[in-house]
């Protein structure tokens, strides 16, 4: 009997697409994929440590999963991705049941170790880091629907203060343009029609004499391509280039997630974002230039050490300039091993709550007057899947990633069709379809 697999997927799209790389090498291997925890012979879980929340979720997590090995002792259980990386031999000390801990550079091992594991007992950790590992041979096993996820990259080198990443992804390195545009035509192949470009710092690609922007140019002419994405470019490495690029594409979409973090200078430095705040609003501004109905969308961590009330206002005046399309928001969570971790003036709990819900409160107007813009236009729209809240209804994104909801019509599914925008409500547009272009 073929042995079943089975994988869970936490953090960011990088983790995604690695989840359906590790697919791949499984299927590869023989194992089969089963979406039934029960029925699997090895369980694993894909995990992020950015902030202590998702480290949290996954320790609860890995508690259901002793009570299947309890049941089922011969079950093997594996830890993968960035808390793997991370926490390392440290996993097994409270948690002897895990049977494999990989980090993101060692997934090459993993049939290996498994056959390995169904003949010895000893847990397995392998965590070493690559600077050269992009997995470039590898089939990803991708999950249906319209989008193909794509890692062009991996790793960072940026080394913001708080942030983890660096440590639980390594140094940073670029896949070829050839192999990325070859897996972008059989992405197409299978029947996706958008590919999202990844990469913990996807902008600062390199791949010999290329930098992103001729990348883009190269995926841009794969035929049968509708949208192209990616995420998540740093501020610093956005130039005239790129965004002149983007103008001229077609598809490649119009909307840019811009990481802030924060709106004080002195914040910013602390946090080695390596832009001002000056700089910040005048690189938006040009973006707005260049590409007039841009989405613009950002991540803000409030409470970072020694965060004043006044420099928190800086961050929303921040804000206000920009206008951002939407927002992620998070509380600073210190990470043992990074340097703001070790920062004497961690501010108190309270009030970052409060800066939180001060800032969530600001950009929820900050959305709907962005989408109120919208409505009256015809804006197309890639038809993605069926509305939550009804059967009879289509969602898809503009191609400034703004959600729409309209009635289906004679769409279908990957269909570009024209919307007329009737209304914008809580964070989505409501329109009407005017016309469907297969
Ligand atoms: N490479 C991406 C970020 C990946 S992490 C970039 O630079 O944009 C995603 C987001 O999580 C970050 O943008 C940041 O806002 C948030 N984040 C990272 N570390 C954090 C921490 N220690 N506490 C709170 N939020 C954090
Ligand atoms: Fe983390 Fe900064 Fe690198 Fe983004 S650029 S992954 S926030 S260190
Ligand atoms: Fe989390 Fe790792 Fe992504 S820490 S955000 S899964 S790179």
């Amino acid at each position: 009997m073929r042995k079943k697999y089975y994988i869970e997927t936490y953090g960011c799209q990088m983790n995604v697409a690695d989840s359906e790389l590790v697919a791949g090498l499984l299927q590869k291997e023989g194992f089969g994929a089963t979406t039934q925890i029960n029925e699997a012979d090895a369980i694993f879980v894909n995990t992020c440590a950015v902030r202590e929340h998702a480290e949290e979720r996954v320790h609860s997590r890995l508690g259901n999963f002793r009570i299947l090995k309890e049941k089922k002792p011969e079950l093997i259980v594996g830890v993968l991705g960035c808390m793997a990386q991370n926490l390392k031999n440290k996993l097994l000390e409270n948690k002897p049941y895990i049977d494999v801990v990989l980090g993101p550079d060692s997934y090459r091992k993993l049939p290996e170790l498994i056959n390995r594991k169904l003949d010895r007992s000893d847990s397995v950790v392998d965590t070493k880091l690559s600077r050269f590992e992009v997995y470039d041979d590898l089939f990803p096993s991708r999950q249906t629907g319209i989008n193909a996820w794509v890692s062009i990259m991996r790793g960072c080198d940026k080394f913001c203060t708080f942030c983890i990443v660096p440590f639980t992804r390594g140094r940073e390195r670029s896949r070829p343009v050839d192999s990325i545009v070859t897996e972008a035509r059989q992405a197409v192949a299978e029947g996706f029609v958008e590919l999202t470009l990844l990469g913990q710092n996807v902008n600062s690609y390199r791949h010999e004499e290329q930098g992103f922007a001729d990348l883009l140019k190269a995926v841009a002419q794969v035929a049968g391509l509708k949208r192209i994405r990616y995420t998540s470019p740093h501020p610093q490495d956005i130039d005239d280039e790129l965004l002149e690029t983007m103008a001229e594409l077609d598809n490649v979409c119009n909307s840019i997630h811009l990481p802030l973090q924060a709106g004080a200078d002195r914040i910013l430095q602390r946090m080695n974002r390596t832009y001002t705040r000056d700089h910040f609003m005048r690189l938006s501004d040009r973006i707005r230039e260049i590409l007039p109905q841009v989405g613009l969308t950002t991540d803000i961590i409030v409470g970072f050490p020694g965060e004043t009330d006044e420099e928190f206002q800086q961050t929303l005046q921040v804000l206000e300039h920009v206008k951002f399309e939407s927002a992620y928001t998070f509380k600073y969570s210190p990470r043992p091993g990074t340097k703001a971790a070790q920062f004497t003036d961690q501010v108190d709990p309270e009030k970052s709550q409060y800066r939180l819900e001060q800032l969530i409160k600001l950009q929820k107007q900050h959305t709907l007057i962005r989408n109120q813009e919208n409505v009256g236009n015809t804006e197309i729209v890639l038809v993605e899947k069926e509305s939550k809240r009804s059967s009879l209804n289509w969602a898809g994104r503009t191609d400034s990633n703004k959600w729409v909801i309209f009635d289906k019509g004679n769409a279908q599914i990957k269909d570009f069709v024209a919307v007329e925008i009737t209304e914008a409500r809580g964070v989505s547009l409501h329109g009407k379809i005017t016309g469907v272009d297969q």
